[in-house]
């Protein structure tokens, strides 16, 4: 009899795991009950609070997109039949917890601010099917959730190559389905400069176009001979600024200094140290077009026309700081600051006049004077700076936060000096690394599976236990130097995204690779649903 029942149970609890829902990321609890509701054109969204407009208009547009149906929102009393919307105070030191109840009459979503409701929509939009249904079926259950870091980002260079508008829109709604919070744009490159800025109208008339791009990997075979590129007019920037935050998505702006200037300087020569020299490129790299003067360069890499830190360029570099603040409300602006080659700084006279005015002791010392005075500027102006590992070097500017991207050191010693940290260690989050060995298309090379993505830990071990308060959290980076097109965009960042989504929102204690490759058998299921691209072989044995 007692085999009998233990087999019973045995198998209750491999039927209620089959049923049980595939959210990434996982909630903090989840506990399934008995019975179902099902969604219908005529359930209700009911508003108990105020705030709660974008979890609702959310939840609209993911319906209507994907089911072809939508809601009415009320805010009169509806006890059956509906989904609402509420506010609940809870314990959760980081902005986003939620408590979610679906039971034979409805679903009850509460959030600790309206951000924690939306954060309940997300869940909940996990919990419907995946084919496109009329009566869309979610079990009974209840959810209590929050996130577990501040800072849960994706970064995507739009320089390198450049995508509509439309697109940009569909990434952040990925960055929300993630429960994410940050859009880092990398705005600025040396292949394109993408950002209208109205007092300087030649970095878009000529630095948003170069006149050919290499064919290939890195140095290429040829040149395609096409003229490439595009921008962002400012109308459009207050789009997506908007866009985003109707999805609680923070959208910081980069602008990178000193160095991948070739765009900007290409618009305006007097940024470089020396306006007159025409652009270098390696021997090896087939060129097209004007090789006179300065040009917008055609292939990746780094380049030592960087800005010369005079006058005119801060000048320059705070009126263009002055239009993007205008546009992004973001606390932070990320400044850049890796990559910045220091030959020209060598070589030029005024550059070395300016080290022993200043009393530098290197062309590090003046990186580190450089960033310092725009650090001033911005935060005089209520504005943090972030920059890359870099700007440790020389010594860090006093209020900076530090984006760690080759491999965790940087990290490690900005959080020793008591700075807040972004973790973007190459080795762990660049989603613009190979995640097949084998690939079908060329990519920049590395190798980042996505278990390993899963397996990352940003708080890095090396760092006491009174510094790791310094670590906000993680990003992945989407450099676009071999993504042409958004279907790319998408192959190279799913399934790493949704891995990375849990290393930043659930609990340590419950990370479980097996549990979570089980998972996504249903979440691959929803890029189908969400027509987007994504690598069908993260699970081949081979990659292991
Ligand atoms: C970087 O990958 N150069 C920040």
């Amino acid at each position: 009899m007692k085999k009998r029942l233990l087999c019973f149970s045995l198998l209750l609890a491999v039927m209620v795991s089959a049923q049980e829902p595939a959210i990434i990321p996982k909630p903090s609890r989840m506990e399934m009950q008995d019975g179902n509701f099902n969604i219908t054109p005529s359930t209700q969204i009911v508003l108990k609070g105020p705030g709660l407009e974008k979890a609702a208009m959310f939840l609209n547009d993911y319906l209507q997109k994907f089911y072809g149906f939508k809601l009415a929102v009320t805010k009169a009393a509806v006890s059956r039949n509906s989904i609402s919307l509420g506010l609940e105070k809870m314990e959760s030191a980081i902005a986003g917890a939620y408590h979610l109840q679906v039971n034979r009459t409805g679903v009850q979503i509460k959030g600790d601010g309206a951000i924690g409701t939306f954060y309940g929509v997300q869940s909940l939009v996990q919990l419907l099917p995946v084919e496109k249904k009329k009566e869309l079926t979610v079990p009974a259950l209840e959810i209590e959730d929050q996130p577990r870091f501040a800072y849960r980002g994706m970064h995507l260079d739009v320089g390198r190559h450049f995508y509509p508008i439309d697109f940009i829109k569909k990434f952040i709604d990925y960055i929300a389905l993630h429960k994410m919070n940050t859009f880092h744009w990398h705005l600025t490159e040396d292949q394109g400069w993408r950002i209208e800025i109205k007092k300087y109208p030649k970095l878009t008339q000529v630095g948003a176009f170069r006149n050919g791009t290499i064919i290939g990997h890195h140095p290429g075979t040829g040149n395609d001979q096409t003229k490439y590129g595009g921008y962002y007019t400012q109308e459009q920037v207050k789009e997506i600024v908007k866009y985003a935050s109707d999805r609680f998505i923070t959208v910081i702006p980069e602008i990178e200094m000193p160095g991948h200037a070739s765009a900007a300087i290409a618009a305006y020569p007097e940024l470089s140290c020396f306006p007159d020299e025409a652009t270098k490129h390696p021997a090896k790299v087939s060129w097209y077009g004007d090789s006179t003067g300065k040009q917008v360069q055609q292939a990746w890499g780094v380049y030592p026309d960087v800005f010369a830190p005079t006058e005119y360029t801060f000048k320059f570099l705070e009126n263009v700081l002055d239009e993007v603040m205008a546009l992004f409300p973001s606390t932070y602006i990320h400044i850049g600051g890796d990559e910045c080659p220091k030959e020209n700084w060598k070589r030029s006279a005024f550059c070395q006049q300016l080290i022993k005015e200043k009393g530098l002791k290197d062309e590090h010392d003046l990186q580190s004077y450089f960033i310092q005075r725009i650090e001033k500027y911005l935060n005089s102006k209520g504005r943090q700076i972030i920059g890359w590992d870099e700007i440790l070097e020389g010594g860090l500017a006093p209020n900076a936060t530090v984006m760690s991207w080759r491999g965790e050191k940087g990290g490690i010693e900005a959080a020793k000096q008591k700075h807040n940290v972004i973790m973007t260690p190459n080795s762990y989050v660049y989603f613009d690394y190979a995640q097949n060995k084998q690939e079908d298309s060329l990519v920049i090379g590395g190798y980042l599976t996505v278990q390993k993505v899963y397996n990352y830990e940003p708080v890095p071990g090396a760092l006491a236990a009174e510094d790791t308060k310094y670590i906000l959290g993680a990003q992945a980076n989407v450099w676009s130097e071999y993504m042409k097109t958004p279907a790319k965009v998408e192959y190279m960042v799913f399934p790493r995204m949704s891995a990375l989504s849990e290393v930043l929102w659930s609990r340590k204690e419950s990370r479980n690779w097996s549990d979570f490759e089980k998972r996504m058998e249903k979440q691959t299921k929803r890029y189908e649903l969400w027509n987007a691209s994504y690598n069908k072989k993260y699970l081949d044995p081979a990659n292991k």
